[in-house]
């Protein structure tokens, strides 16, 4: 049997070496025939004009670009007719080569799923994967090649607008969801009908901007950048990502994408990465702004020399590379080497075969937002709703409730549960498309219960006129659920907030609905943690619904009637305020560790404030109870190549089924750098039914005690160790110790 095995593999990887040798052959003999002008059209990429995502520069000649092969990739052409269009001009070229076409694919092309750090509170990467596959099954069907996703930046600010799209503040965790996106988009293999490339961005450490606010510098060591920020990317670059996107930021005082120790030395050098980068919509013209470059051709000239393949919109490499070329400045061979990743790309997916085959009407009408995509957004979503308090069994309601007032600004959203990157929002009809929370509610209530409505207040602004109505309102009903947050404008790039209360008067309206003695669910959609103190502290039920799309309302509704027992784990640390932030949970002890109940003397905390967050990093609630114990540990001493055998007893004793995400955590007890006071290092999410036990198990290996040292080495230090068992990252279920000895 192994001897068969190994020919197998010998002979698929023999096929696979000859198909790669055969587009390597055919990508010399175009590069052969390309003049300098059409290798720099392949390095261009512009926006269609439909929806800009940055700062557009009208270019009324793209089309006539396009049909003297000038330009290489285009973005935000949505649909099979429009890139049909561009892709008659892109073969009207003497060459006729085939454009690309790229399109933010965040979370979802037509079916919107949960924005990515409400699916990261799923912790499910089977969800997340299925989400990113539907994604590339609706976007490569509607003529898109590339996606520019997942976005792996890990954020550890909430200021930060940018939090929505990514994976939350840990990097372990942010590189088991960076892999299963990337899988998700690429699916089997690129070529694939229903695959898209996947784009990795924002490379790199762009969730490390001071002060959470976008585009700000970021200032960060080595050892932080590879400890903390780099892995993501590396995971996803092993999932085999084709592509990757440069960022705005400078990094220790240089532009990423000008950035030769980012883009050459690590991602092509060390990593050998052979796809291509983008640049981030105009960011290499940018370096311009940053006092990086003098002007846009020594722009040009750091970019292409720092490894950025292909210029989104800044023009700098289609009015000086030539000249750069001539003037003796930069070498053919520099243009040569990104022309060649990216042609590369072009016939790994088929299009010089047949330039149109994603651009297919009828898959188009078969795939997109088809019952079976909204089912599985349904799923996934229900999975990334976070309960963050339950008192007095408020939740799950009764489905027997007489009246039910359902008062807020975000009840009768539609857009808004859709984030900031929802693709191609018609302004009209969207109703048609979208569940809001009320369209929700009442698809679930029977016909004996009565659904009130009021709105109370706006997201954001001081008036108060709408109180009157909503408490009239609420005296009436048997329940209040409030629905409050954040507009789907109101996180998302170029929107970080100073302030991360909740916005307006909503607090002042959850006071007021409160004060009537009702009983009162409050759900809190949000594209970034937010602060609600008085809320947390006085309402009695809480869940976190971040924004939650297509289906917001039915998986909303499903979770209030206890359909489906809330799973979700916060993938953010929650500040009390915002002076706490950057807040993390894998923080340093520091030599006068912080103490948190009111806090006296030489400790590192606030004297006018708890230390501890409001919500801790890994937290969320269940309609029923599990229970933790029977630690074992197949040794307490191990040597590097040896592992540990950790398993647990984890019992459901509630009344009905749920979901755990058992989290585990170590510390190592001292290091020749210091270390965490713990780190995420494995999670499992089980299922179990009311009753139903089962044996949890993990592996310690020499992997999971390693890190940086000072020398960058990546190493395992002897030395103790302490394992942790938690149902979040604040609430340690089973301990043990044990030593690395050698
Ligand atoms: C934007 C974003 C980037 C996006 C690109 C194209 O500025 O930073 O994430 O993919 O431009 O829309």
């Amino acid at each position: 049997m192994k001897k068969i095995t190994t020919m197998t593999l010998l002979m698929v990887s023999f096929f696979a070496m000859a198909q790669q040798e055969t587009i390597d052959q055919k990508v010399n003999s175009l590069l052969k025939r390309m003049t300098i002008e059409e290798k720099i059209g392949q390095l261009n990429q512009y926006t269609g004009d439909n929806s800009a995502t940055g700062p557009i520069n009208i270019n009324p000649n793209k089309q006539a670009e396009i049909k003297a092969g000038l330009i290489g990739s285009m973005l935000n052409i949505i649909g099979t007719k429009y890139t049909r269009q561009y892709q008659e001009l892109a073969m009207q070229s003497r060459l006729k080569i085939p454009l690309l076409f790229g399109q933010d694919v965040i979370h979802g092309y037509k079916t919107t799923f949960p924005i990515p750090l409400a699916e990261a509170a799923s912790w499910d990467l089977e969800a997340i994967e299925l989400s990113a596959r539907v994604a590339a099954i609706e976007a490569s069907a509607s003529g898109i090649h590339w996606t520019f996703a997942p976005m792996v930046d890990i954020g550890r600010d909430p200021r930060w607008g940018r939090v929505m799209e990514g994976a939350g503040e840990d990097t372990y965790l942010g590189t088991k969801i960076a892999h299963a996106r990337v899988k998700g988009f690429q699916g089997n293999k690129l070529g694939d009908l229903n695959s898209v490339m996947a784009c990795v961005k924002h490379f790199a450490a762009y969730g490390a901007a001071i002060g959470g606010r976008d585009y700000n510098s970021v200032d960060m060591s080595e050892r932080m950048l590879w400890e903390t920020y780099l892995p993501p990317f590396k995971a996803a670059l092993d999932a085999g990502a084709a592509t990757f996107m440069n960022s705005f930021n400078d990094v220790n005082g240089i532009p990423a994408t000008g950035n030769k120790h980012l883009q050459r030395d690590i991602l092509k050098g060390k990593w050998n990465f052979q796809g291509f980068v983008v640049s981030d919509w105009g960011s290499i013209g940018e370096m311009v702004a940053h006092g990086y470059s003098k002007d846009l051709k020594s722009a040009a000239f750091s970019a292409i020399t720092a490894g950025s393949d292909m210029d989104m919109e800044s023009n700098a490499y289609r009015y000086n590379l030539a000249e750069l070329v001539k003037e003796g400045k930069i070498a053919i061979d520099l243009i040569d080497d990104a022309v060649k990743r990216i042609l590369r790309k072009k016939f790994e997916l088929g299009l010089f075969d047949d330039p149109y085959r994603y651009s297919d009407t009828k898959r188009e009408e078969k795939e997109l937002n088809n019952p079976e995509n909204r089912k599985t957004a349904l799923e996934v979503a229900k999975k990334s709703i976070v309960l963050l308090k339950n008192e007095n069994e408020t939740l799950p309601l009764s489905k027997n409730l007489k009246t039910i007032a359902f008062i807020g600004p975000m009840v009768k959203e539609y857009k808004a549960n859709m984030g900031f990157w929802a693709v191609d929002l018609p302004e009209v009809n969207y109703d048609k498309w979208i569940v809001s929370q009320w369209d929700g509610l009442q698809n679930k209530v029977g016909k004996n219960t009565k659904l009130l409505y009021a709105k109370g207040c706006e997201v954001d602004g001081d008036n108060k006129d709408g109180f009157a109505e909503a408490l009239t309102t609420a005296k009436q009903a048997d329940v209040v659920i409030l629905s409050i947050g954040e507009r789907h404008d109101m996180s998302g790039e170029a929107k970080s907030r100073s302030d991360i209360h909740l916005p307006g008067v909503q607090e002042d309206l959850v006071k007021a609905i409160m004060a009537t003695g009702k009983p009162v669910v409050v759900l809190i959609n949000s594209g970034r943690p937010l602060v609600f103190n008085w809320t947390a502290d006085n309402a009695p039920a809480i869940l976190y619904t971040w924004w939650l799309g297509t289906e917001a309302g039915n998986a909303i509704a499903d979770v209030l009637f206890g359909d489906y027992n809330p799973s979700g784990k916060l993938p953010m640390t929650f500040p009390r305020e915002v002076g706490q932030i950057p807040i993390y949970y894998n923080h340093f002890s520091t030599g006068r560790p912080p103490a948190d109940e009111n806090a006296k003397g030489y400790v590192s905390s606030y004297i006018d404030l708890k230390n501890s967050p409001k919500f801790p990093f890994g937290y969320g609630l269940s309609y029923t109870k599990f229970d933790y114990s029977g630690l074992k540990l197949s040794s307490t001493k191990i040597k590097s190549n040896e592992n540990i055998k950790v398993s647990f007893q984890l019992s459901n004793i509630g009344k009905v089924t749920g979901e755990e995400v058992v989290q585990l955590y170590l510390q190592d007890k001292f290091g020749s750098v210091v270390r965490p006071v713990l780190e995420l290092k494995d999670f499992q999410k089980v299922k179990l039914d009311a009753g139903e036990s089962k044996t949890i198990a993990f592996t310690i290996d020499k992997e999971k005690l390693s890190f940086y040292n000072n020398k960058l080495e990546w190493i395992a230090e002897p030395g103790d160790f302490e394992l942790m068992i938690g149902a979040s990252s604040a609430d340690i279920k089973l301990k043990a110790d044990f030593e690395l000895v050698d």
